[in-house]
């Protein structure tokens, strides 16, 4: 267990924001988790429990407890002709994760190549990209319920999961800490390619494989996306926003070239990046934070930026879809403070 205070969050926020926690506490085990949760101290600090702070806006230094799972190892649950069941620990990262499974020939999660982040806040946070969601592949979530204790094990449905949501996410439910992710991946695999511009990347491909959309995806998102190692992000700062199919019938007329997905009978989402880009903000910036030049839904740290910056950045630029569009946008990122 590590237990630090005063600690720097600058490398577990991609934004790379300078701010500093209280107290910093990683376990390695379900054991050192119990004995933190039942800590009278813990419970009468602030606490937050991060993953690799790829969708966090830190306001301000955090005055409580950030906890950090180091919970790792990949178990073989079960094989069989057709998949393949593993336990992943919550503190594995993702895209290592990913590309494990893909150089194995299994399928199922190569269309989230490349996304930062750890298991537990990926299945947390529902990712998706491409066409596919962590929750196509997830059998059950093993959690710890940090008021009573418990271990409980949420089976795909209990999970409730939606467009970048979950149970977990929802301040009315207890707070549970995910230790592991059961996933069910395909040693057959069918592969989901039609999103954008997926199937064009793999055109000249001549065997199509796991490790191959792999590989195409990882180029479309350098493309577009900023690298958070060079250049602080978060990944999308809003969620694409879901309207009546009313007020989307309406603003076709008046932009025939809308791009949009089905989100249900009466409702049609829109990609926030392109309502943006048409309020003319693509590559402009506010200060020391930037709309990123390739992809309209990226705030990016153009250097120094705090977290006051980037949310009087974001709140601009919601200000300016709501004049044009009357539409609201939301953060997909979580602000803290
Ligand atoms: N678009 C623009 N201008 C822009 C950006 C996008 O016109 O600046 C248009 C594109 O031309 C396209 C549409 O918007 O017609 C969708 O763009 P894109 O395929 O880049 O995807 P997105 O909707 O902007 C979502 C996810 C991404 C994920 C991609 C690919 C959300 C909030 N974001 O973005 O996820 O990688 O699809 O599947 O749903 C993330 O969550 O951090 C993230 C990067």
């Amino acid at each position: 267990m590590k237990i630090e205070s005063n600690y720097s969050l600058e490398q577990h926020n991609t934004f790379h924001l300078p701010v500093k926690a209280r107290w910093f506490m990683e376990y390695t085990n379900e054991e050192e988790l119990g004995r933190i949760l039942r800590d009278e101290y813990f419970q009468e600090c602030l606490s937050l429990h991060i993953g690799s702070g790829s969708n966090l806006l830190f306001i301000n230094d955090y005055n409580g407890i950030i906890l950090h799972s180091k919970i790792k190892g990949m178990e073989l649950i079960e094989s069989t002709d057709e998949s393949i069941t593993l336990r992943v620990g919550a503190g594995e990262i993702w895209d290592e994760f990913v590309a494990y499974a893909v150089a194995q020939g299994w399928g199922g999660i190569e269309n989230l190549s490349l996304i930062p982040g750890e298991v537990g806040a990926a299945a947390v946070q529902n990712i998706g990209a491409y066409g596919v969601e962590i929750k196509d592949v997830i059998v059950e979530v093993e959690t710890y319920n940090q008021l009573t204790f418990e271990k409980r094990i949420f089976s795909n449905a209990e999970c409730l999961y939606g467009y970048r949501d979950s149970y977990f996410k929802n301040p009315h439910n207890d707070p549970h800490i995910v230790t592991h992710v059961t996933f069910r991946l395909s040693k057959q695999p069918r592969f989901v390619l039609q999103y954008g511009n997926l199937e064009k990347e793999l055109a000249g491909c001549e065997e199509l494989t796991p490790l191959a959309v792999r590989k195409a995806v990882i180029d479309i998102r350098r493309r577009k996306l900023p690298d958070p190692a060079e250049l602080g992000n978060a990944g999308s700062f809003f969620k694409n926003p879901i309207i009546p199919r009313e007020q989307f019938e309406r603003l076709k007329q008046a932009n025939p070239n809308i791009p949009a997905y089905p989100a249900g009978e009466d409702a049609v989402k829109v990609p926030a990046g392109w309502l943006i880009e048409q309020c003319g903000l693509k590559g402009k910036s506010f200060g020391p934070v930037g709309v990123y030049e390739k992809q309209a839904l990226v705030l990016v740290n153009l250097g120094g930026a705090e977290g006051h910056e980037i949310a009087l950045a974001a709140e601009s630029v919601r200000e300016a879809v709501r004049q044009r569009f009357g539409i609201e946008l939301m953060p997909e990122v979580q602000y803290i403070g």
